[in-house]
Parts: structure tokens; C-alpha cells; sequence
């Protein structure tokens, strides 16, 4: 009986937590900010990238459309919405997963590739896209202008 219930079960657990690919592995990637994030004013954002030495990237903690939780970005925006909120997001667009832009004037993230745009707490404020920013897990790091993502080491 308990060999039909793993042989049952296996299949469903190797699709709900695939495993890495070889010579990935988790990993808390330390992120240098221009601006630490206690300092953003309402309505600012600093971008930054995965460092590659060693190469890394972000795992999207939630998302819709092209993004989704698990996917992986290699940059991200930190924002202090127009509300004070802060936020972490990956740099990719939900429609096709374009990188995204800000557009301080407008004070939204816009898309360069078919015109979606985001609120700034990561919104849809214009389409094709269908879904918000997707967020990055983080915690402030050990000094001010550091955070520390959830994300990968790639080993290639
Ligand atoms: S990829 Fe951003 S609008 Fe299509």
C-alpha cells in the first residue's frame, strides 16, 4: 500500500517542487542599492541587477501572465510607493516579460515593448499586461543600502 501511494504521489510532488537544474542552487543574493530603501522618498525607485559574480538571478515570489512565482529575473526595481509602502519588484513586465522602466515624471513603470504600465505599488494601470509586478522575497541587509533577495546561484 505504501509503495501505491508514492508511485501515486511522486509524479504530483516532481511537478509541484521541480527540482533546480544542475548547478543551480537557492541562495540569498546581497543586493548593493544606489539609495538605501529606508531613504526612497513616496513615488521613488532605484533599479538594480543581479550581481554575476558568481552569475545569479531572483526568484519571483508571486506574479501572473509571463511571471509567476518560481520564475527568475535578473533585476528588479525597489520602490517606495506614493503611499510610503516599500517594494521589491522583478524587472519583468507580466505581459511577455519585457524589462520594465521608470517613468519619474509619470511616476509609473512603463513597458517598452506592447505599452503596459504599473502603478508604482505594482498595479496594472494600462494593458495588454493582465497582472501586477510580480514581487521579490526580501530583508534588509547588513548595512543600509543592502537587501537581500531570494534567488539563485547559476552554475554556469
Ligand atoms: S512585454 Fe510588456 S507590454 Fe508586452
Amino acid at each position: 500500500m505504501t509503495a501505491t501511494i508514492v508511485t501515486g504521489l511522486a509524479p504530483i510532488l516532481v511537478f509541484l517542487w521541480p527540482a533546480h537544474s544542475k548547478g543551480q542552487k537557492k541562495t540569498s543574493v546581497t543586493v548593493a542599492l544606489d539609495k538605501p530603501i529606508d531613504q526612497l522618498a513616496n513615488g521613488e525607485a532605484t533599479k538594480f541587477a543581479a550581481p554575476t559574480t558568481p552569475n545569479t538571478a531572483f526568484v519571483m515570489a508571486d506574479g501572473g501572465g509571463d511571471n509567476g512565482a518560481g520564475e527568475l529575473a535578473f533585476g528588479g526595481f525597489a520602490v517606495r510607493d506614493t503611499k510610503g509602502t516599500a517594494h521589491v519588484f522583478a524587472i519583468n513586465c507580466s505581459h511577455l516579460g519585457c524589462p520594465i522602466a521608470l517613468n519619474s515624471t509619470a511616476g509609473s513603470f512603463d513597458c517598452p515593448c506592447h505599452g503596459s504600465r504599473f502603478h508604482l505599488d505594482g498595479t496594472v494601470l494600462h494593458g495588454p499586461a493582465a497582472f501586477p509586478l510580480s514581487d521579490l522575497s526580501w530583508t534588509q541587509g547588513d548595512t543600509p543600502n543592502t537587501i537581500v533577495v531570494d534567488g539563485l546561484e547559476l552554475g554556469f
